[in-house]
């Protein structure tokens, strides 16, 4: 499928209302553990994290971190301001394409996201953009599913992409580690509890 980004807006626009409930399970029973891990690793006071989506990791910020969190999908955005407002979570959030961030260079002492880049429809623009606005020295942290390295599942994987995409506007097979060593970060380490699938990526600048 073409990378067109008003395709995949449209389709977290429709998702954005019932995102939370599809996602209850997989949350409670992989996500939860996964976004702690992602969490902890963050350091330094100026957060950027991409693709918010609906605020899933709103209750895993740093009390006394400063977080700037963007979307490009009016919907996903509309519920994580309201989630913000439930959860009297202070953060800034705003309407804005990872492609094109609208922040000054070395911006940010970290900058992360969750299961974002099998969705921006050119990563490593989107990748490129997160290199630019981290600081000399910070680290962007990514937590992404990928490509199995299991040759048959990766094809079982290929083949169903397409409709994967149509129906809910995510690849399932970005090779993503590949895409940030080809951003000129210091040092690129993938966490050793990552699985096959879901890996989490600490990239240093
Ligand atoms: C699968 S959801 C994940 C949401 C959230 N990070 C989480 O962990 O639940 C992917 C999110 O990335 C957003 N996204 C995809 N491409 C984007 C882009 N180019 N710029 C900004 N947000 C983007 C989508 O709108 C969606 O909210």
């Amino acid at each position: 499928m073409k990378p067109d980004s008003t395709v995949i807006k449209q389709r977290y626009d429709r998702l954005a209302p019932y995102f939370d409930g599809l996602e209850a399970v997989m949350e409670g029973l992989f996500f939860k553990s996964w976004r702690k891990q992602l969490w902890a690793k963050v350091d330094g006071r100026h957060i950027l994290e991409v693709g918010a989506g609906t605020g899933k990791n709103f209750g895993y910020y740093p009390a006394d971190a400063r977080i700037t969190a963007i979307d490009f999908s009016s919907k996903m955005l509309e519920q994580a301001m309201q989630k913000s407002k439930r959860k009297n979570i202070p953060v800034d959030l705003s309407l804005m394409d990872v492609q094109s961030l609208c922040y000054a260079d070395n911006s940010f002492d970290t900058v992360i996201a969750s299961f974002v880049f099998c969705s921006v429809p050119l990563p490593l623009k989107g990748l490129k953009e997160l290199y630019r606005v981290c600081k000399p020295g910070g680290q962007v942290l990514l937590l992404e599913h990928v490509l199995s390295s299991n040759r048959v599942l990766a094809k079982a994987m290929n083949f169903i992409n397409p409709a994967v995409v149509a129906l809910v506007g995510a690849n399932i097979n970005r090779d993503t580690v590949k895409n940030v060593k080809g951003c000129p970060f210091e040092s690129v380490r993938v966490d050793e509890h990552s699985s096959d699938i879901i890996k989490l990526i600490e990239a240093r600048k």
